[in-house]
Parts: structure tokens; C-alpha cells; sequence
């Protein structure tokens, strides 16, 4: 199960979450690092609409979609959870510290464990030094998914 935090402009108009750039990124990562490709994976949003202007959502807009999240972790019993970003760690894992601290950590969700990395857009702002952090988290992934 894939986690980002919610729909940008082209996941609004596509009806689809990471069909972007961002996607693009992260899906290929994903096949070179952790050996797993799109059609493996759910792929979702903590905040299932889009904040306008992309801002990061609300707590109250987080809360609001947390039933809808909630059931889709029980209906997918994923065998391991990927969060994307600060704010997709936080409603997923509970984390309070920030992305850069709690990247890499293994976690137990449940029945599954899971991982956070950074999120594929600040990968793509930042460049080559966030690229390898996230390459790095998902081969702590594909060991995940190996043991599952
Ligand atoms: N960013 C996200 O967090 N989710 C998407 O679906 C697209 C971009």
C-alpha cells in the first residue's frame, strides 16, 4: 500500500492519485529499488481531495478523510505500507517528528509494517540528495516486503 498526502492538479482532473511527475518518479524508483511496479501496489492519498493552490492540508481536512482512509488500510491488508512525505508519516504512523527524522524507520501498522520516505515532489525540488535518501528507504522496503 502506497501513501502520499493528497491529489495535485493532474491526480484531481485524472481521478487517480500519482499519474503526475511525482508519480512518474516514484513508480520508477519503486521498480528499480524495491522490484515492485504500479499494478503491485494500492496506491492512495491520506486527504482524498485537492488543497487549493496544493497547500498542505488541515488538520480538520485530514480528520475529515481519515474514515475513508481507515477503511481502505482494512479492506487492502497491505503486507507493507509506504508513506510518502511529513504529512502522510503523521496520519499514517503517527509520527510527530519531521520526514527527515523518521525516514527509513520500520513500523508496525497492524498486521503490516511500514516505512516512510520523502515525498517524490520534494525529491524533485531538491534533487540528487533526496533521490538517494528514497532509493536507500526502499531497499529497507524491499527487505520488508521480502520477510512479509
Ligand atoms: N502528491 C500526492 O501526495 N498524492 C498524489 O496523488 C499526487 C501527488
Amino acid at each position: 500500500m502506497v501513501v502520499g498526502e493528497a491529489p495535485g492538479q493532474n491526480e484531481d482532473e485524472g481521478g487517480e492519485p500519482f499519474i503526475g511527475r511525482s508519480g512518474r518518479l516514484l513508480f520508477q524508483l519503486l521498480s528499480e529499488e524495491a522490484g515492485v511496479e504500479r499494478e503491485e501496489c494500492f496506491v492512495t492519498n491520506v486527504v482524498k481531495c485537492r488543497p487549493p493552490a496544493n497547500r498542505t492540508p488541515r488538520r480538520q481536512e485530514l480528520a475529515a478523510c481519515r474514515p475513508w482512509f481507515l477503511e481502505q488500510l482494512e479492506d487492502c491488508a497491505p503486507r507493507v505500507v509506504l508513506a510518502l512525505g511529513n504529512t502522510a508519516a503523521r496520519a499514517v504512523f503517527g509520527y510527530v517528528d519531521g520526514i527527515g527524522q523518521t525516514h527509513g524507520r520500520v513500523c508496525q501498522l497492524g498486521a503490516a509494517q511500514g516505512i516512510a520516505t520523502y515525498h517524490p515532489a520534494a525529491a524533485l525540488r531538491a534533487g540528487p540528495s533526496v533521490v538517494g535518501v528514497m532509493r536507500a528507504d526502499l531497499g529497507i522496503l524491499k527487505q520488508l516486503l521480502e520477510q512479509a
